[in-house]
């Protein structure tokens, strides 16, 4: 599978399966089993989804062996102090089977019990993930949904740098600031539910038209607009046959006429990221 290499050397698959509410233990087990049946090399889960073990049984089921899979976890809200940080590794590492992640992130930046201390607590939390990485249980570190004043407090006092931003990006939600940050940082942009405008591009005659051109689903093309735009799209389903569909983007690029109708599509939904 095609990947990018971050700044500190170590490479990434550009498509990752995401495991995001996927709490029904067949769901889970039999999902990140067909995603690595299907082609996939990185799946993406968090402490608090709740389903590290399940993740963890469905790597050791699939047979792929556990070099070949890129494996990123992320730090629970309620860790935020760099001990409970630091056992939250060991307990993400003992749930999910394995002695190493290849990537672990701070999931978010200000969290409860820190609305007040948010800049301080980011910076213990990070300093558990550099420790976490000397001792080689993480293999890299990054953040998740860090805004532009949160990187400018964290990054000055990092001794190794965060390689990732994994924040939400998609048509209607681009994040300009954000992104242009994280990339003069150095950071890889993974991007969050991808799939969020699906529903309203289907009532859209010209998405559908769009999509058709290519002979794909909008799904693919909304995938493909992650790859193209530069991010590392996290896609999640519990349908074996839609994990393939979501995996076959790699046959087809959008021209940047497509790439601008994308950009400048109205998105009416949610704006929570
Ligand atoms: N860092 C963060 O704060 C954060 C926040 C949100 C998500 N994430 C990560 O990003 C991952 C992706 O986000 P997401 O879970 O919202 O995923 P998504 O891929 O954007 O959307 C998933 C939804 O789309 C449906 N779907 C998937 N493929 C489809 C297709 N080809 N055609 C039609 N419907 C399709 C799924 O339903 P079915 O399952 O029924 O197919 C599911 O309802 C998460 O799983 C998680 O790992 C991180």
């Amino acid at each position: 599978m095609n990947s990018i290499q971050l700044i500190d050397g170590k490479e990434i698959p550009v498509l990752g399966y995401g495991t995001w509410r996927n709490t029904d233990p067949k769901e889970c087990v039999d999902g990140v089993v067909a995603a690595l049946a299907a082609g996939y090399r990185h799946i993406d889960t968090a402490q608090m989804y709740g389903n590290e073990a399940l993740v963890g049984e469905g790597m050791r089921l699939s047979g792929v062996p556990r070099e070949e899979i890129f494996l990123t976890s992320k730090i629970n809200n309620n860790n935020h102090a760099y001990e409970d940080a630091l056992q939250s590794i060991d307990a993400s590492l003992e749930a999910l089977g394995t002695d190493y992640l290849d990537l672990m992130l701070i999931h978010w930046p200000v969290v409860q019990g820190h609305e007040e201390d948010w800049r301080e607590s980011n910076i213990q939390t990070w300093r558990a993930l550099e420790t976490a990485y000397k001792a080689g249980k993480v293999r890299s570190i990054g953040l998740s949904n860090f805004k532009v004043e949160h990187l400018e407090n964290l990054l000055p006092h990092c001794e190794i740098k965060p390689v990732v931003n994994q924040i939400r990006l998609h048509p209607g939600v681009l994040q300009t600031e954000t992104v242009a940050m994280s990339r003069e940082a150095g950071m890889a942009l993974e991007a969050w539910s991808p799939l969020s405008p699906l529903p309203q591009m289907l009532e859209d005659s010209s998405l559908v038209a769009l999509a058709d051109k290519y002979s794909k689903t909008i799904a693919q093309v909304l995938l493909r607009y992650s790859i193209d735009k530069g991010y590392i799209p996290l896609t999640k389903s519990v349908s074996a046959a839609r994990i393939q569909e979501n995996f076959e983007i790699f046959d087809f690029k959008l021209s940047e006429e497509d790439l601008t109708v994308l950009d400048n599509w109205q998105w009416q939904g949610d704006v929570f990221f």
